[in-house]
């Protein structure tokens, strides 16, 4: 399984400051945006990532990331010369996809929780899967209609009267079909590649798996100012609490043993010294004893 983050956009609803950077280098209390949807590829097992963004903004990720090898990653990196829309990663990604699957988590979407739902997609090996999260305000969203018996039976973007309150996160779970599906697609008439009409594809050959995200998981959309300031102010409590942060993509590296305690060691000595720093020194020191 590949995994693409889709990391470039306009971002304009988070003017002004979206003339200067991506709202995905924005920090969510204490690290940037992107390390949290990098974080779920990891906690995945994925370990082959693609960047996709704009011209401006990947050097930015390359400085973070690199190649990914600090973080037993392979990270490569995409350009998306306009926001043509979600589906457009998977025609960037065709020569990076190859014959494999590919799961795509926008840049801007932060899961919290058990990831259970997204472990079992992942094991399917046919098909798309994607996710419904319950929503108070479903017109903003793809919204999944299902039937009596549980099964889908509609995707539509943005609707006036939403046939459910399950949104479609920016989490979706392919096997290779994505990749034909998306470049048969024409543009939407707002110009875009729709990822709903992949979706939707999917659903009329009769392969597509909707797993339903439980209340006991925190899906944040972090499209403005103000979802900015919640979810850092979200994290900012439970990593102050717990002593325990999320997100932390070396101490996951460690976990998933993409990396051992060498090179573990390495990744924190080229740290100033900070916090972060500090956090992952007693991760170093605990596991030694
Ligand atoms: P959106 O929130 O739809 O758009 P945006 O980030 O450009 O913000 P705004 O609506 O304020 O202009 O995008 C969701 C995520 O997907 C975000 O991380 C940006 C990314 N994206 C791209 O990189 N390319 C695209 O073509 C699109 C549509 C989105």
């Amino acid at each position: 399984m590949k995994g693409i983050i889709l990391a470039g956009g306009a971002g304009s609803r988070m003017y002004p400051i979206s003339q200067l950077y991506s709202k995905q280098l924005t920090l969510i209390y204490d690290k940037p945006l992107i390390y949290y949807p990098v974080s779920i590829l990891m906690l995945g097992g994925i370990k082959d990532i693609l960047i996709i963004s704009n011209e401006e903004t990947i050097p930015f990720y390359k400085k973070l990331f690199g190649d990914g090898s600090g973080l037993g990653l392979k990270i490569e990196y995409a350009l998306q010369s306009a926001p043509n829309g979600i589906a457009e990663s998977f025609i960037l990604g065709a020569d990076f996809i190859g014959k494999d699957g590919a799961t795509l988590i926008l840049g801007d979407n932060i899961f919290y929780g058990k990831l259970d739902f997204f472990l079992k997609a992942l094991e399917r090996t046919r098909g798309a899967t994607v996710f419904g999260y319950r929503v108070t305000d479903p017109e903003r969203y793809g919204i999944v209609e299902f039937d009596v018996s549980g099964k889908a039976i509609s995707i539509e973007e943005k609707p006036s009267k939403p046939k459910s309150d399950y949104a479609v996160p920016g989490l979706y779970v392919y096997d290779n079909s994505v990749v034909e599906i998306s470049k048969n697609l024409k543009p939407s008439p707002r110009g875009e590649l729709e990822i709903t009409d992949v979706n939707m594809e999917y659903l009329k050959r009769g392969e597509l798996n909707v797993e339903i995200i439980s209340r006991g998981v925190a899906w944040l959309d972090t499209g403005t100012p103000e979802s900015l300031l919640q979810a850092s102010n979200f994290f900012g409590a439970i990593e102050d609490r717990q002593g325990l942060k999320v997100a932390c993509l070396e101490e996951i590296a460690l976990h998933m043993d993409f990396i051992g305690m060498k090179e573990f060691e390495n990744v924190i000595s080229d740290m100033p010294k900070c916090a972060y720093r500090e956090y992952l020194q007693k991760i170093f020191t605990d596991r030694n004893k």
